[in-house]
């Protein structure tokens, strides 16, 4: 299967934009800066960065080498590289991990959605209760659920255009837009009365604060925002050219990544602390219920400001979240195309189909569903749990095992510098982290996950 004709991403721009696509998503601007609330701030901030550069760096070249070396969806790409052997399970791990990750995050795109038609709609007005509007927005079955099919459906439209029509074309207008609109609102945050305190509770480390747990904490959020262990990037790179440099390519993904989450805070604490009584540790309803009080308090004076910078936020939210479901999508199509011989499209529909039905159930799990619960939790909790919480690490302790330890170490050499013709001064140091650094620091988020 790996032989059949295989559609290539055009230009490098286009490389670094997929992904950086599949990177930068509903983790970056509503899970970060939950997380950076929960853990204190600053502190967890530089934690999170060596995560980034010593964890998440290595695991995505790893990812990006698998993939393009064998130039197959995510589960074969384990069979050609090791016949055989179990490792292919590695890979299909990755393709049940991304089919359940898709089937919840789309219901959370899908509030994003809601939303920025809200926002449009001038519904954040004085006076409204954001934590009923929200409850009862996640409540309404046929809302939930409309928003997840749309959701899937704008998914859809791109991934059936295919590799260079559709993820390589949308991804360069799309995330171009996302940078612009985020730079204009952290230009707008930084305007606002809480921007010096905003600015102090995410820059200015309080060591006391790094405890095991905010450690841990960083190091899931990192593996989570650079999308790894799912087989996106492994499937993306199986369209990367030969001379794509991976080691560039994933500093690159990881530099705009961390950005895109930093400016993130950038407008989300000092918005929050512009209005007095609202709090940086709101946990998940930071983004849906502290920020429209925000636009609706902050912004009394200037009403159509409030107006502009609600819209734009939402809409950001809604082109990071297509951008990243996008790639799951991809990971389960080319599976289901390259493994059982159908068309792209006939496959695109069938993972758009099932997964908007899951979607539904997830989204269903806030409201007639809600009491229905496994192992004590509802549906959208354990396929939370399942897949982000276990297969991902998992599989990502596994990636770095099977490129640090069981690769043939030429391979990865000729890989990584593009057939001896890149110089990579770092190599070495990139082997030690897969060998040794990896598999630990993973297996510890691991086993804190599974046991705590
Ligand atoms: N990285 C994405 C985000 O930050 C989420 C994601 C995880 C996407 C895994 C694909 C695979 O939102």
């Amino acid at each position: 299967m790996a032989n059949m004709e295989r559609a290539n991403f055009g230009s490098k721009l286009g490389v670094i934009l997929a992904s950086a696509g599949s990177a930068v998503g509903l983790g970056n601007i509503w899970r970060f800066p939950c997380e950076v609330g929960q853990n204190g701030g600053a502190a967890f901030l530089l934690v999170y960065l060596a995560c980034i550069v010593f964890l998440g760096v290595p695991v995505m070249v790893s990812e990006f080498l698998i993939g393009r070396h064998s130039r197959a969806n995510t589960a074969t790409a384990y069979s050609i590289l090791a016949p055989h052997t179990k490792w292919s399970f590695v890979g299909l791990m990755g393709v049940v991990s991304a089919f359940l990750i898709l089937s919840y995050y789309t219901v959370v795109a899908g509030w994003t959605l809601e939303y920025t038609v809200a926002a449009i709609g001038d519904q954040f007005t004085a006076g409204t209760d954001f934590t009923a509007f929200f409850n009862n927005f996640v409540a309404n079955p046929w809302k939930a659920s409309l928003y997840v099919v749309l959701f899937m459906l704008l998914t859809h439209i791109v991934i059936v255009r295919g590799v260079t029509d559709g993820i390589e074309r949308f991804s360069k207008v799309m995330m171009p837009m996302l940078l612009f609109i985020i730079c204009v609102l952290v230009i707008c945050a930084f305007s606002m009365p809480g921007s010096a305190e905003g600015l102090t509770f995410l820059l200015k480390p309080d060591f006391s604060k790094i405890t095991p747990k905010v450690v841990l904490s960083a190091m899931g959020q990192a593996f989570f925002s650079l999308s790894l262990g799912m087989g996106c990037l492994c499937t993306y790179a199986s369209y990367f050219g030969k001379d794509t440099n991976l080691m560039k390519t994933a500093g690159s993904v990881a530099a705009i990544d961390t950005m895109v989450a930093f400016m993130a805070g950038f407008i989300i604490f000092p918005a929050v602390y512009s209005v007095p009584g609202l709090s940086p540790d709101a946990g998940p309803g930071l983004v849906f219920v502290t920020l429209p009080n925000v636009f609706n308090i902050a912004f009394q004076g200037a009403p159509v400001l409030g107006y502009v910078f609600s819209v734009m936020f939402y809409l950001l939210l809604v082109l990071a979240a297509l951008t990243s479901t996008i790639s799951l999508h991809e990971v389960v199509t080319a599976y289901v195309h390259e493994r059982f011989g159908l068309s792209r499209k006939v496959g695109a529909n069938i993972v758009t189909l099932s997964c908007m039905a899951l979607g539904i159930v997830c989204a269903l799990s806030f409201g007639v569903l809600k009491d229905f619960t496994l192992f004590h939790m509802t549906i959208f909790d354990l396929f939370d749990y399942v897949s982000a919480k276990f297969l991902m690490p998992l599989a990502g302790m596994l990636i770095s095992i099977f490129t640090g330890w069981y690769l043939d170490r030429k391979l990865v050499q000729s890989e990584v510098t593009n057939e001896g013709r890149l110089r990579v001064p770092l190599f070495r140091f990139y082997i030690f982290l897969l060998k040794y650094f990896a598999p630990l620091a993973i297996g510890i988020i691991f086993v804190n996950e599974l046991f705590k």
